[in-house]
């Protein structure tokens, strides 16, 4: 694909394509029955995709000892390059062992499906507390993202991966838009500047307004949730979905909005996550991204705008994506509109905010949750989804 001039660079300079070409396909499956295999689970599927898509350009493949210990201890891949989260494929010593360096791994979905081959470059140790403290600034088995290192093997495998197959998604294949060919679209639409938009819950008024504040200055939203592995008690990714629907039908400029999955998985990393979304987003071909409040945060782990300060401890031309920082947004009573205390004068019980877990125990009691939160459409939705 030539790309516009305009457009921005993926991450790195290139994008990624490791999905095997029909001759690698026809090797590896000729080789199927004789690899040694290791079996992924739901977020080591997701890395494998967003990998060979180029969401996660410049890797090629699962990190190697050098790059994982600088993006775990300074954020940065050995390089130099910013890369702030681990993308590593952690197994337990009785499956290391057995596999040699050197050697083509069958990697498996977690239904022993046949899906990807790891070239197997090196096996490594690695120390999971200064993991989790580095990455998710706690230790707190508590924490969603550090039960997962905690709960996962003590080696892991690096080396480069290939996709066997590229097949549409099995829920929403409509939106399915990998980074190639969402570059073509910002191109063919003539959009300059995309402000990306990461979410992993229903979609609120609060999300409305500082996506509409953002599209009032760029040309385009790429709305990308994200449908990977969430913890249990997030609400599936097919009701979130369906309430951006409904959503784009009812309140939105058909012309300035594309809907499109992110298939990978969260870390619930908070500060770390959000450049890590940036630059995933960078890859896809935006320009600007979102940060809001509490930014990919769980509990009380991380600052309301931690996510957006970690932006600051890097140079603009190395992150390549501009940051579009939003404060609180709620519903304001005074002044009849959503706002945040940058452009409200109210008082704070003028203004109406309801945290997602509250409205899902709204929605578990049989309540809609009110106007001035959600748009009756996705109210009305949502509650019919809690119900089945
Ligand atoms: S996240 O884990 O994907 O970040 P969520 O779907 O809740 O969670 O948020 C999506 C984006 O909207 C994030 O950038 C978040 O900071 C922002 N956001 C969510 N609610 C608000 C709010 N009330 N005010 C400002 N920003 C918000």
């Amino acid at each position: 694909m030539t790309q516009h001039p305009d457009a921005i660079a993926p991450h790195g300079g290139q994008l990624v394509n490791r999905i095997a070409t029909p001759e690698e396909k026809a090797e590896f499956l000729s080789k199927a029955d004789f690899l040694p295999r290791v079996q992924l689970d739901a977020r080591a599927v997701s890395d494998l995709e967003m990998i060979a898509i180029g969401g996660f350009s410049p890797l090629t493949g699962f990190m190697n000892q050098a790059d994982y210990t600088r993006v775990v201890q300074e954020m940065r891949l050995a390089n130099g390059v910013v890369w702030s989260i681990p993308i590593t494929l952690s197994v337990t010593t009785e499956i290391a062992s057995p596999l040699s360096e050197g050697s083509l791994i069958r990697l498996d979905n977690p239904n022993g499906k046949f899906i990807g081959v790891l070239h197997l470059t090196q096996k490594y140790l690695y120390d999971q507390t200064q993991e989790v403290i580095n990455v998710y600034r706690t230790d707190d088995t508590k924490h969603p993202g550090v039960q997962v290192v905690y709960n996962q093997g003590s080696v892991n495998l690096a080396g480069d991966i290939w996709l066997l197959e590229r097949h549409p998604h099995s829920h929403f294949p409509a939106y399915q838009i990998d980074p190639a060919a969402s570059r073509q679209m910002f191109q063919d639409k003539g959009w300059k500047s995309i402000v990306g938009f990461q979410t992993r819950n229903p979609i609120h008024r609060a999300h409305e307004y500082i996506q509409k504040c953002a599209l009032e200055t760029v040309d385009g939203l790429f709305l990308h949730p994200l449908v990977g592995a969430t913890k249990e008690d997030d609400i599936p990714a097919d009701v979130r979905m369906r309430c951006y629907e409904i959503l784009l039908e009812h309140y939105y400029p058909k012309d300035r909005v594309i809907l499109a999955i992110n298939p990978a998985a969260m870390r619930y990393a908070g500060p770390r996550e959000a450049i890590f979304h940036a630059l995933v987003r960078k890859n896809y071909g935006c320009t600007h991204f979102i940060v809001g409040r509490d930014h990919a945060g769980v509990g009380d782990y991380y600052g309301t705008y931690d996510a957006q300060y970690i932006f600051d401890e890097f140079d603009p031309g190395e992150l390549g994506i501009v940051p579009m920082k939003f404060e609180h947004a709620f519903y304001c009573t005074r002044t009849k509109q959503m706002a945040t205390t940058k452009t409200s004068p109210s008082q704070p019980q003028e203004r109406v905010h309801l945290s997602g877990t509250k409205v899902r125990e709204m929605l578990r009691r049989g309540e809609l949750p009110p106007p001035e939160f959600s748009r009756p459409e996705v109210a009305t939705e949502l509650a019919r989804a809690m119900q089945a």
